[in-house]
């Protein structure tokens, strides 16, 4: 069973020694039903983030050995994708799209204003463990340009005030603190 309270609560890093029996069992059987193991690598990685909070070096040797892989083919592929997190992140992923329409619609600007009001440079998490901000190509919502997804909600067309609102709402819906980890 997924940690689903741990990640609602942002308490992404909650054992760094092993996966749970239980979660355990779930993803091999998951592998099991595969032609091929490999083909759930995607899978097993974003499962097993999920469950931590993001891909640590202990978690990667984890999926390795669940998969039949070594730990640099799981760590060559986790860096492959945008939304599999190797380093730790808060508890709001903000997506901003760096495909070519929102960078015409000023992408760029928004990033250093992102990043700005955050006090964070890419892909670090901010000081009350909320945030962490991080490119991604485009995410199909080219209409609503300048866009962006925070946790897979897409957001958009963006402008300064617009961000503003939005990092305003979601820190109101979660207002506990987020334990550091
Ligand atoms: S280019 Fe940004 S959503 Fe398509």
């Amino acid at each position: 069973m997924i940690n689903e309270r741990a990640w609602a609560k942002g308490l992404h890093w909650v054992n760094n020694h092993m996966i749970p029996e239980g979660l355990r069992k779930e993803l091999e059987a998951r592998i099991k039903q595969a032609d091929h193991p490999r083909e759930c690598a995607v899978d097993v990685m974003y499962t097993v983030q999920k469950h931590y909070g993001y891909l640590s070096d202990e978690a990667v040797q984890e999926v390795a050995s669940l998969l039949g892989m070594t730990p640099l083919e799981v760590d060559e592929l986790a860096t492959f994708y945008d939304f599999i997190y190797r380093e730790p992140v808060g508890k709001f992923v903000i997506h901003l799209c760096d495909g070519v329409v929102c960078w015409m619609f000023g992408e760029e600007s928004l990033m250093n204003y992102l990043c700005r009001k955050l006090g964070v440079k890419v892909g670090e998490r901010s000081a009350d463990g909320l945030f962490t901000v991080l490119p991604t190509a485009c995410i199909g919502y080219c209409d609503y340009a300048p866009a962006m997804l925070v946790n897979g909600i897409p957001y958009g067309p963006l402008t300064p005030e617009k961000i503003d609102e939005i990092l305003d709402q979601l820190r109101i819906e979660e207002p506990e603190p987020v334990i550091d980890r």
